[in-house]
């Protein structure tokens, strides 16, 4: 807290997002570079500070993600991570050229175990290369943020010693990452304080967190660094990262918010737009949410038990310590039916934060939208999200196309589907039984298609409430080490899983060769 004036402000709390970076190495997260482009606007209506839009030295694809981020967000700064070598540095730089606000973010691993067994470095060889690091990243810009890798089981001294350096070096923000989820709330919080209070040269740069949620702690661990001194907080939405993920963005900003009474800082985020960010984060990495998560999930405001609910409906301070609506809750609205014209469809999609590049784009997308507003009256918001999602996807992904599905479900008989597909410019068609109707078309699918892939994981959501509402399914596919997840919705579940199966097709044919930031040798 500090006073202009005579009057106490309190200070900025910095919300740095990194959905596009650690959340996307989650396994089978990985996005398209529009994908990013889409997730990166909504973070900016969201108003975050810093947006970690990827690694680029990882793959030409992650560089062009990070640049075509870079180019279109002007009320965010934008962030390339990069180990401390010279050539990932430059390819941040370069990537990062077109951004209005650019922050390089470089960093390095300075516990024992990994300083021995990883880049089998001495800790003074680890402190030149940091410090030559965060030296060339101050040739692209002012703003370069400092990292050392698995701090939460680093030494203490070491890490005085270390930060120290890259302050004099240049670097404006020290991140102390607890990479491993290691870490309990107390003694980071402690470590925090005592980093700020023993580094000489502290006050010239901003302290951050980055938590990982191995012992799901990571809220918990960012909050008390807060609490100490941290003025930076890394996180991301849903929680999505490596792992059991990172911080999850909405319960750090709304604990802040919520308990202003014991937080002597405040962030600038637009919370009404948190709960959009979130679905269009699952939306487009398949990760569904869980119910009962905090603050975005579907129960997080549902007061099931009678006592609650009479006490809710007397004084809605009895039990709720937060507004639905501030988190956007109550943005489920009904917005568009059968006669809505094209005006109408293309302003609210526009309102959601999608750009059609094309007359042809918006067409499409429109008579989509008259399929689907034929066998579903209510079109909301969360139907026109996946409208776009998925038009997106069939744009990118043409390799594989469903063409039709056409499936006998009968007590007492085995399912059959008999599906045609256009594979590679070709049509096919070929017909499997099954378990059921999913079962069987998925069966069908495969046949034609030989993937061989292994089928991980198959999930259904309704998209809205009732009976017609879209069916929202994720698959999550397994071949060669590689994972990904396909995402398909329809009022019919089993046409969405057919095209979520698709979508996993298609995924895996094309080639990955992303470099994994911390795997990588220094
Ligand atoms: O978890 C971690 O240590 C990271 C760094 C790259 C900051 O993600
Ligand atoms: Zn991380």
């Amino acid at each position: 807290m500090f006073s202009l004036n005579g009057v106490f402000m309190k200070d900025k709390l910095i919300i740095f997002d990194t959905t596009l970076r650690d959340g996307e190495q989650s396994p089978g997260a990985s996005m398209t570079r529009d994908e990013k482009v889409r997730i990166a606007r909504a973070l900016e209506r969201l108003r975050v500070d810093i947006i970690e839009a990827g690694f680029p030295a990882a793959s030409p694809g992650d560089f062009e993600s990070v640049q075509a981020v870079a180019n279109v967000i002007k009320d965010s700064t934008v962030c390339g991570l990069a180990r401390a070598l010279d050539k990932d540095i430059d390819r941040a730089g370069e990537a990062l050229k077109g951004a209005k606000q650019s922050r390089i973010h470089t960093f390095i691993a300075t516990s024992p175990i990994h300083m021995q067994m990883k880049l089998q470095m001495t800790p003074e060889q680890v402190i030149e290369h940091a410090v030559r690091a965060v030296k060339r990243a101050r040739q692209y810009t002012d703003d370069v943020e400092f990292s050392p890798e698995d701090a939460g089981r680093s030494d203490e001294d070491f890490l005085c010693r270390i930060l120290e350096a890259v302050i004099n070096a240049g670097a404006r923000t020290l991140n102390i990452p607890d990479t491993v989820g290691y870490s309990v709330p107390q003694q980071f919080g402690a470590t925090i304080a005592n980093l700020i209070q023993r580094i000489p040269n502290a006050d010239k740069a901003i302290f951050s967190v980055h938590c990982h949620n191995d012992l799901g702690l990571a809220v918990a661990n960012s909050l008390a660094a807060v609490m100490n001194g941290a003025r930076q907080v890394e996180c991301t939405i849903n929680g999505l990262g490596e792992r059991a993920g990172n911080a999850s963005l909405e319960e750090i900003v709304m604990a802040v918010r919520t308990r202003h009474d014991v937080f002597d800082c405040q962030t600038r985020i637009d919370t009404r737009e948190i709960l959009t960010c979130s679905k269009l984060v699952s939306s487009i990495t398949g990760f569904p949410v869980q119910p009962n998560k905090a603050i975005v999930g579907a129960n997080a405001f549902a007061h099931e038990a009678g006592i609650h609910q009479d006490g809710v409906l007397k004084s809605r301070e009895t039990y709720e310590i937060m507004r639905a609506e501030d988190v956007g809750w109550s943005a489920n609205r009904m917005v568009l039916g059968k006669h809505s014209g094209r005006n109408a469809f293309k302003s609210r999609v526009i309102e959601l934060g999608f750009e059609f590049a094309s007359e042809a784009e918006l067409n499409d997308a429109f008579s989509r939208f008259k399929q689907l507003a034929d066998k579903k009256h209510e079109i909301f918001d969360e139907d026109l999200q996946m409208l776009i999602l998925e038009a997106g996807f069939e744009a990118e992904d043409e390799y594989i196309k469903l063409i039709a599905l056409k499936v006998c479900s009968e007590t007492g008989e085995i399912p059959n589907a008999k599906v045609t597909l256009r594979i590679n410019n070709q049509e096919l068609t070929g017909n499997a039984g099954g378990g059921g109707a999913v079962d069987a078309s998925l069966k069908a699918i495969e046949k034609l298609v030989m993937s061989n892939a292994v089928l991980e994981l198959y999930s259904v959501n309704n998209i809205t409430n009732g009976t017609d509402s879209q069916g929202e399914v994720t698959v999550r596919l397994e071949k060669a080490g590689r994972i990904v997840n396909g995402l398909g919705a329809d009022t019919d579940i089993v046409i969405a899983s057919a095209k979520a199966y698709i979508n996993a097709l298609n995924k895996l044919q094309s080639p990955d060769q992303r470099q994994h930031p911390q795997k990588g040798d220094v």
